[in-house]
């Protein structure tokens, strides 16, 4: 088995590293790949250096998988180049997402439908990762008409210049910006780039990715992403309308048993989801469980959870791992 990380010097990239070392996934061939800017530079992993290999190398080693976090340009051209020689695409960016012929995964929600015909697949976007998470198995019960979400978005999702933005005023340096305002100290109704209608592309991804992964076009949902100065991890506070009534034990029950999700519910004892306690996680932090008296079968809740981990790497990893132990990809 050989598999390559398309992007491995990323901030997604080395998560992804680290949650290979992690999982202790079996494979004997590692390639780390990133652009020729870094391309002979070394990489420590699992005890051992590497170096690092630009991409057209990588597509001639043809790994039996390569994970893409490298930018949507990079995935759109070589995606398919290395699918065409056979290797199992497992993309981070937004190129492949809603293709229809392209399975968008959330492996505790929907890695059924993978088959041996896939050979691109998609990792969805870090906000629709730990929604659905939540979502997927609350909608089998009660069935999920209409769901109100407002995002509250780590600076870790925009890149390791964000990172920098941020530290820089919090320093008092001034350098480049990422975001078009100062991010200390401040939140910005403004992630993602410009959508139609007045969204942004991270507002019309929630609605758009999280149909396709419940397959269910009729769910409603809308949504407004923030991008706040937190490092650890998003949040999210979602308003869910559904077609059944509930009880709330109900619900914390079904949620407690979830793999992949952690309830956090005690207000009295202070205890809910934060971004900085979800760091490094793999798991779904969910809390603040309550009944929305304002509608019929009305439900608030808040989820947290580390944006490179599940939101990213974990995630895209996880796939490989579900492909490998079905057989799908050896
Ligand atoms: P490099 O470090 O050489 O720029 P981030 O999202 O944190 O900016 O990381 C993007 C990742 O994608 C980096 O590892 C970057 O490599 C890599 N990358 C960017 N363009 C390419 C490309 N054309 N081919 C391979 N890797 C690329």
């Amino acid at each position: 088995m050989k598999i390559a990380i398309i992007g491995a010097t990323g901030l997604v990239g080395r998560e992804m590293l680290k949650v290979l070392e992690e999982r202790k996934i079996d494979f004997s061939v590692f390639l780390p790949v990133a652009s020729g800017r870094s391309a002979g530079k070394h990489l420590q992993f699992n005890d051992h250096h590497y170096t690092v290999i630009g991409i057209q190398e990588a597509l001639e080693a043809r790994p039996e998988i390569a994970v893409f976090s490298a930018g949507a340009a990079t995935s759109l051209k070589w995606a398919p180049e290395f699918a065409g020689r056979g290797t199992v695409v497992i993309d981070n960016s937004s190129a492949w997402r809603m293709d229809p012929d392209v399975p968008l995964i959330v492996p505790e929600v929907n890695a059924g439908i993978l088959n041996h015909d896939h050979r691109i697949i998609a990792n969805p976007n870090c906000s629709t990762i730990q929604l659905v998470m939540v979502l997927a198995p609350l909608h089998k019960v009660y069935g999920i008409k209409r769901v109100v979400v407002s995002t509250y978005q780590s600076v870790t999702g925009s890149g390791a210049k964000a990172i920098r933005q941020l530290e820089n005023e919090r320093k008092g340096i001034s350098g480049n910006r990422t975001f078009p305002h100062v991010i200390d100290l401040n939140l910005i109704p403004e992630a993602g780039g410009l959508a139609e209608d007045g969204y942004t592309t991270e507002e019309i991804k929630l609605v758009n990715e999280t149909r396709k992964i419940l397959n269910d076009e009729h769910i409603k949902l809308t949504a407004t992403a923030v991008r706040v100065p937190v490092y650890g991890g998003h949040s999210e506070a979602v308003n869910i309308e559904f077609e059944k009534d509930f009880k709330l034990k109900e619900i914390r029950d079904l949620l407690s048993h979830q793999p992949g999700i952690v309830v956090e519910d005690d207000l009295a004892g202070h205890r809910y989801p934060m971004p900085l306690n979800s760091r490094g996680l793999d798991d779904v932090f969910t809390g603040r469980i309550r009944r929305d008296f304002s509608v019929a079968s009305g439900l608030n809740l808040w989820i947290v959870a580390d944006n490179l981990r599940k939101g990213a790497a974990t995630n895209a990893i996880q796939i490989a791992e579900y492909m490998i132990h079905q057989k799908i990809v050896s």
